[in-house]
């Protein structure tokens, strides 16, 4: 039984607890969890709840939509204690000022960000695609030893937050914020200058495969490849994926190999967001093919 669930037994009749989420997410002091609507009239004791459990929680919001469009927003709603959408959250000894209702964080990709951070070697380039507020972006400068990391978001909210954090953290001389469409500025200005490129957007990262390729040095680099997946039963996601960008890659005559993949978490009823770490050998510019 969760924490949330054994606090309420008691004070929430049966059913209630039966439909109360299991879990929910803290990002610095603010507390998001998703009340079914059949429970909104016992949000505000679900979230008193939520705050005497955790000491350190100053808000608590509902999330009332599924986080959606090209900046991946969520709409929020407050239940309880301070009204605002704005925090600082520490993951790894860096800090992350997030406004939640204007910039997509989800700390459920703390380890997952980590585990890149962990990779990049010394002088690498790193270019993060879908950065958001910088947070792989930030904790690969404090982690690793890198030369150079691009943070390119389409979000002028996200960008402005990210700029606050890589000041907030003291990377400035390593981590470059960049406000744009990652297609249009590795085109203009990244093009074969990558070690090592984060590509942490789903829904978008097949489309923007190519120019991962394109940002990567011409001896070829590491692309962190993200993705979503249904698989059956009998269906392994992370083969799913890879036969999916097989395709795609080596129609480009990309030499290429899967070094790793995972499930980085399960999103839905047989559904899956994984993650490749895909080493490009080499490559033949598409102009040759
Ligand atoms: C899932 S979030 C990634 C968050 C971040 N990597 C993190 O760990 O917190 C995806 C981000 O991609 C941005 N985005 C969407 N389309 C984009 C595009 N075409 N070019 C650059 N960024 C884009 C969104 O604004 C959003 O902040």
């Amino acid at each position: 039984m969760s924490r949330l669930r054994e606090y309420l037994a008691g004070k929430l009749e049966d059913w209630e607890l039966r439909i109360l989420p299991g879990s929910y997410d803290i990002v610095g002091d603010i507390a998001i969890i998703r009340i079914p609507n059949a429970l909104r009239h016992r949000a505000e004791e679900i979230a008193k709840a939520i705050m005497e459990i955790n000491g350190h929680v100053r808000t608590v919001l509902n999330q009332v939509s599924p986080v959606s469009g090209s900046f991946r927003l969520r709409r929020l709603e407050w239940i309880m204690g301070d009204k605002r959408t704005v925090t600082i959250h520490r993951e790894y000894g860096c800090l992350f000022k997030v406004d939640l209702e204007k910039c997509y964080f989800s700390p459920r990709l703390s380890y997952e960000r980590y585990r890149v951070a962990e990779l990049v070697r010394p002088s690498e380039t790193v270019i993060n695609m879908f950065a958001g507020v910088g947070c792989f972006s930030i904790l690969i400068a404090k982690r690793s030893k890198a030369d150079k990391v691009y943070s390119i978001d389409l979000n002028p909210w996200a960008i402005k937050y990210a700029i606050e954090n890589i000041r907030l953290n003291g990377v400035e001389h390593i981590v470059e914020a960049i406000l744009g469409d990652a297609k249009t500025i590795i085109k203009e200005r990244l093009m074969e200058t990558a070690d090592r490129v984060l590509m942490p957007l789903p829904e978008k990262a097949y489309e923007y495969l190519d120019y991962a390729v394109d940002a990567l040095k011409p001896n070829g680099g590491t692309i962190h490849y993200y993705d979503f997946t249904h698989a059956g039963k009998d269906e392994d996601p992370i083969c799913k994926v890879e036969e999916k960008i097989s395709r795609k890659l080596s129609k480009f005559g990309i030499d290429f190999k899967v070094d790793f993949g995972k499930i980085v978490r399960t999103v839905g009823p047989r559904w899956f967001q994984v993650v490749l770490d895909i080493r490009v050998n080499k490559r033949i510019k598409r102009a040759d093919l």
